[in-house]
């Protein structure tokens, strides 16, 4: 929590939780959601399970998105999915280039760029991963590297207001690892994260940006983590998958 920014609790179920076990978290979490939140919250879904999330949430506090998004609006493209359908189902949010998309379907900086774009033309606002390898950050190089991927992705990205983009830093070292970056470490990069927005769209544009920090984030370190400067919430993979570590880590936040 900066102070400034109401902070964002944003859930990435990965790989896990199919339409009938999405439908049944969102419809508890709805019953068991308290009335006063400090934090907003969002879950992001399986494709195939946004249609029963977004049954049970749309019109409800709680926002939704999806974990990918397609560069292109339509064509020969096998597999992918397009901004317009996910805002047709109402999604807020879709997450672009997670280190996993990275990772295992070669996902650059461009082509994370170009998803950016998508998701802007459609309404949906990205939440853009970025992060270093464990190598480049005993190396003194996490700074350096991480906002070389975020000024390569957002090279052609016009950002106005806070909803144009989500920044998530996480460390690939620290995801799903249970080891977690220091609150030195989430708040060091936060501050260098908005200092490049603050140079690349104007002091006032770059202070509207959520910044989360994201990998191994459980209801027992989140309070530490997103307590300092410029770490606007949470990126939560693992510790999302349960309702109640999920209820936790939104007390901790408010
Ligand atoms: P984790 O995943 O919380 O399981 O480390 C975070 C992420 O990959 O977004």
């Amino acid at each position: 929590m900066s102070g400034r920014l109401r902070p964002l609790l944003a859930l990435n179920w990965k790989l896990q939780k199919g339409p009938a076990e999405a439908r049944a978290w969102a419809k508890e979490l709805l019953e068991r959601l308290p009335e006063n939140r400090g934090a907003d919250l969002a879950v992001l879904a399986p494709f195939v399970s946004l249609p029963a999330v977004a049954s049970v949430l749309a019109g409800s506090p709680v926002a939704y998105g999806s974990q990918d998004v397609s560069a292109e609006a339509k064509g020969a493209f096998t597999g992918e999915v397009a901004a317009a359908w996910l805002k047709e189902l109402d999604c807020a949010y879709t997450v672009i280039g997670h280190s996993e998309r990275r990772e295992y379907h070669g996902e650059s900086d461009q082509t994370a760029g170009r998803k950016v774009l998508a998701a802007q033309a459609n309404g949906l606002t990205p939440i853009l991963c970025v992060g270093e390898k464990l190598p480049t950050r005993e190396a003194g190089e996490a700074v350096t590297f991480t906002l070389a991927q975020l000024e390569r992705a957002l090279q052609d990205v016009p950002v106005t207001s806070s909803k144009s983009l989500v920044v998530a830093y996480e460390p690939i070292w620290a995801i799903g690892t249970g080891r977690t970056a220091t609150p030195d470490d989430a708040e060091q990069m936060g501050v260098a994260m908005r200092g490049f927005l603050k140079q690349r769209y104007g002091e006032a544009t770059a202070a509207q940006v959520r910044l989360l920090y994201g990998g191994s984030v459980k209801p027992d370190n989140i309070a530490a983590l997103c307590a300092r400067q410029d770490v606007d919430g949470a990126l939560v993979g693992g510790a999302s998958l349960e309702l109640d570590s999920t209820l936790k880590m939104l007390a901790a936040l408010s």
